[in-house]
C-alpha cells in the first residue's frame, strides 16, 4: 500500500495542522544504532555498487501500545492463560458462562486485528516521516504494513540511504559462496528517533546466504540409491550397520499418524518457506510420491513467489526434500511452497509477506537458520516479533534448531574479545517459533548428535518454560558455566528423526539429513493435528509452545516420546545430554500423532 503523505498524516491525527509548522529536530545529531567491530567472517568488500544503485529498506516502529501483541498472543495461545479460568484448570463448558466469554483460547486474530495491536503511535510516524521528508525521500517511496509497524522505503539511492542511516553501504562477497550483498557495517539514526525506530534493515546483517541451509546434502551413492529402491521393508542391512531410511511410511509409523484420513483439507494448509530463491519442482514431488506414498501421485503444490525478482533457473535440494516430506506425511493436505528471493533479508521479507495476506496456512515449516549472534539484537528482537505476529493469526511456525550441536568450531563470541561460547541459533531462540531438532535411531530414539540446541542470548526465558528448563539446569549444575546463558529461552522444543531421507531431486535419488528434515516431519505431524481441530469446527493450535510446555492433562508432554539418550558435541566439547524431560538436545521429545490427537480432542 502506497501513501502520500498528505493522506497518511490526515488519517492519522485527523488534521493537516502539523503540515503547516513542520518539526524541526536534530536531525543532525547522529547517535550508532548498531555497529559490528570488523567486518563479519567470511565477508570480503568488494567496494562501492555502481552509481545510481538503489536499495529498499525496512524499518521497524515502536508500537503505541508495547505489550500489546504479546498479551494476545498468550491469551490466544495457551490454555491455561490466567484470563481464561480460575485455577490452573482449563476453560471448559463446566465453568459459567461469565468465564466462558472471557476464554479467548484459539480465537486468533485477524490481519487488521493484529495491525491494531502492533501499530506505532501518530508521533512516531510523523517524526519518522518528517525524517524522510527532510532527507527528500518521496512519498511515493513509502509504503506501510501491519499498521505502519514496518515502513518500506523502495528504490532509494544508496547515496541517500548513507545520508539518512549515517553508513556506508558496500557490496561484499561471501569467501566460498561468491554471493554478493549490499550491507554496511555500522548505521546511526538520528538521537532523537531512537526512541521510535527499532531496526532498520538491511544494514548490518550479512548472514551467509547458503551455509544456513540445513542439509548436507550427499548425492546417494549408487549402493545407497539401491538401498532406497528396495526399502519397501523401511529398515535395510548396509553392510556395516542397521541402516534405517526415513521414508514417508516409516515416520507415519514411528510417529503414530498412519491411520489418520485428512477430513478438513478444504479448510487447512501446510506452507514451506524457501529462501534463497530455493523452490521445488512438480515433477520430483510427484515421482516422490508414486515411490514412497503410491496412494497421493496426485500431490500438487502452489508455488508463491515472494517478490517480483525471476525464480533461479534451477530448482534446488532443500526445497525438494522439505516439500517431499511435507506432502507425503499430510496428502492431501493443501500444500504452498514459498519461494524468497536470494539477496534479500529473507526472514523479514517472507514474514512481512505473508502477513499481509488475509489468510496464511496454518502450519508453516521453514529449514533455514544461521548464528543467533549474526543478527544483532534489535533486530533479531523485531523478526521475532513477526513470528509472533503469525502465531496471533493462528500459525504454528517451526523452524530447525541447525545441524552444529552446541556451536559451530571454533565458537568464537563476534564481540572482538575472542571469548569463546555455545553459540545459539536464529529463529530457533526466538520463543515465538516451535524449535525442531534431531533424533537418531528408533529402538528407542536417541538425540542426533547434530541436533542444535542450547540457550539464546538474546531472548529471557518465557514462563512456561521454567518447569522444564529449570530441573535440566539443575541436573547441568556447574558444568559449562559461562559457555552457556542460563536465565535465557532454551532450544530446541521437538525433536524429530534427521538422518537417511531419501527425496527427488531432478529425477535421481538422493539422501539428505539434518534438522532440515526433522522440521517438515514435526510440521506434517502439527498440520494433521490442525486438520484434525478444523475436522471438528474446533480453532487450529497455532502459536504452540505454550500448549507443548503445560505439564497438565491437556498439556503436550503426555502426548511426546521424552528422548533420553544423545548428545549434541560441539565447540571442542561433548555437549549437552539427552535426559529426562526437556533437554537441549531433543526439546521435550518427538510426537505420538496418536496420542496428541486425543489431548488435543479435550482442548476447548
Ligand atoms: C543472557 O540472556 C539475557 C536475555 O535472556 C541477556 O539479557 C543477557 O545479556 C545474556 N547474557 C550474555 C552474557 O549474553
Amino acid at each position: 500500500m502506497h501513501y502520500n503523505w498528505l493522506s497518511v498524516l490526515s488519517v492519522l491525527t485527523g488534521s493537516l495542522f502539523i503540515l503547516a509548522t513542520p518539526l524541526s529536530p536534530l536531525w543532525d545529531d547522529m547517535k550508532v544504532k548498531h555497529a559490528w567491530h570488523t567486518v563479519p567472517a567470511n565477508w570480503e568488500i568488494l567496494g562501492h555498487p555502481p552509481v545510481g544503485t538503489t536499495i529498499n529498506l525496512y524499518l521497524a516502529l515502536k508500537p503505541h501500545r508495547e505489550d500489546a501483541l504479546i498479551d494476545a498472543l498468550y491469551e490466544v495461545s495457551d490454555p491455561r492463560h490466567p484470563k481464561h479460568v480460575l485455577s490452573a484448570t482449563f476453560c471448559a463448558p463446566m465453568y459459567s458462562f461469565v468465564l466462558l466469554l472471557r476464554c479467548r483460547y484459539g480465537l486468533h486474530l485477524s490481519k487488521d486485528q493484529v495491525a491494531e495491536l502492533v501499530a506505532p503511535h501518530s508521533d512516531t510516524l510523523e517524526l519518522v516521516y518528517s525524517w524522510l521528508e527532510h532527507h527528500g525521500v518521496p512519498s511515493s517511496s513509502v509504503s506501510m504494513t501491519h499498521g505502519g509497524s514496518w515502513l518500506t522505503l523502495t528504490g532509494i539511492p544508496v547515496i541517500q540511504a548513507n545520508d539518512l542511516l549515517g553508513a556506508s553501504y558496500r557490496v561484499y562477497q561471501h569467501a566460498e559462496t561468491k554471493d554478493r550483498i549490499l550491507r554496511t557495517v555500522g548505521y546511526a539514526l538520528p538521537a532523537v528517533l531512537h526512541g521510535h525506530v527499532r531496526t532498520v534493515a538491511p544494514t548490518t546483517y550479512f548472514g551467509s546466504p547458503r551455509t544456513p541451509q540445513q542439509t548436507p546434502r550427499n548425492h546417494a551413492s549408487r549402493a545407497a540409491a539401491a538401498l532406497a529402491e528396495s526399502a519397501s521393508g523401511e529398515v535395510v542391512k548396509s553392510l556395516s550397520s542397521r541402516m534405517i531410511l526415513s521414508t514417508p511410511s516409516y515416520l507415519r509409523h514411528l510417529y503414530n499418524m498412519m491411520e489418520y484420513v485428512p477430513a478438513a483439507t478444504l479448510q487447512n494448509t501446510l506452507g514451506v518457506a524457501g529462501y534463497f530463491g530455493d523452490y521445488p519442482r512438480q515433477e520430483d514431488l510427484t515421482t516422490f510420491m508414486e515411490n514412497y506414498r503410491s496412494d497421493g501421485a496426485t500431490a500438487t503444490f502452489s508455488l508463491i513467489q515472494v517478490g517480483d525478482e525471476a525464480l533461479p533457473n534451477e530448482p534446488n535440494h532443500e526445497a525438494s526434500s522439505n516439500i517431499q516430506y511435507t506432502a507425503a506425511l499430510t496428502y492431501p493436505t493443501p500444500q504452498t511452497f514459498y519461494s524468497t528471493p536470494n539477496g534479500e533479508e529473507s526472514y523479514l521479507v517472507w514474514a512481512n509477506y505473508v502477513l499481509a495476506q488475509q489468510d496464511i496456512p496454518q502450519t508453516i515449516s521453514t529449514s533455514y537458520g544461521g548464528d543467533e549472534q549474526d543478527f544483532n539484537e534489535a533486530y533479531a528482537i523485531e523478526v521475532c516479533r513477526l513470528f509472533a505476529m503469525l502465531g496471533a493469526r493462528g500459525a504454528s511456525v517451526l523452524y530447525g534448531s541447525g545441524n552444529d550441536g552446541v556451536g559451530r568450531r571454533p565458537c568464537i563470541v563476534n564481540d572482538g574479545t575472542g571469548r569463546v561460547q555455545f553459540l545459539p541459533m536464529f529463529p530457533a531462540s526466538c520463543p515465538f517459533v516451535t524449535a525442531v531438532g534431531g533424533t537418531i535411531s528408533d529402538g528407542p530414539e536417541v538425540g542426533a548428535p547434530l541436533s542444535s540446541g542450547g540457550f539464546s542470548n538474546y531472548f529471557k526465558r518465557p514462563d512456561f518454560q521454567d518447569r522444564a528448563v529449570l530441573p535440566f539446569l539443575q541436573n547441568l549444575g556447574n558444568r559449562y558455566n559461562g559457555l552457556y546463558n542460563a536465565t535465557s529461552r532454551g532450544f530446541p522444543d521437538l525433536a524429530a528423526q534427521a538422518y537417511n531421507y531419501p527425496f527427488i531431486f531432478k529425477g535421481e535419488l538422493y539422501l539428505t539429513q539434518g534438522t532440515s528434515c526433522s522440521v517438515p516431519t514435526v510440521a506434517g505431524v502439527i498440520s494433521l493435528l490442525n486438520d484434525y481441530r478444523l475436522s471438528k469446527g474446533k480453532h487450529v493450535l497455532g502459536w504452540l509452545n505454550p500448549w507443548l510446555y503445560s505439564d497438565d492433562e491437556n498439556g503436550a508432554i503426555g502426548g511426546l516420546n521424552d528422548i533420553i539418550m544423545g548428545s549434541n558435541p560441539g565447540c571442542n566439547t561433548a555437549g549437552f545430554n539427552a535426559i529426562v524431560g526437556w533437554d537441549p538436545v531433543t526439546g521435550l521429545g518427538t510426537p505420538d500423532f496418536g496420542k496428541l490427537l486425543q489431548i488435543i480432542d479435550r482442548l476447548p
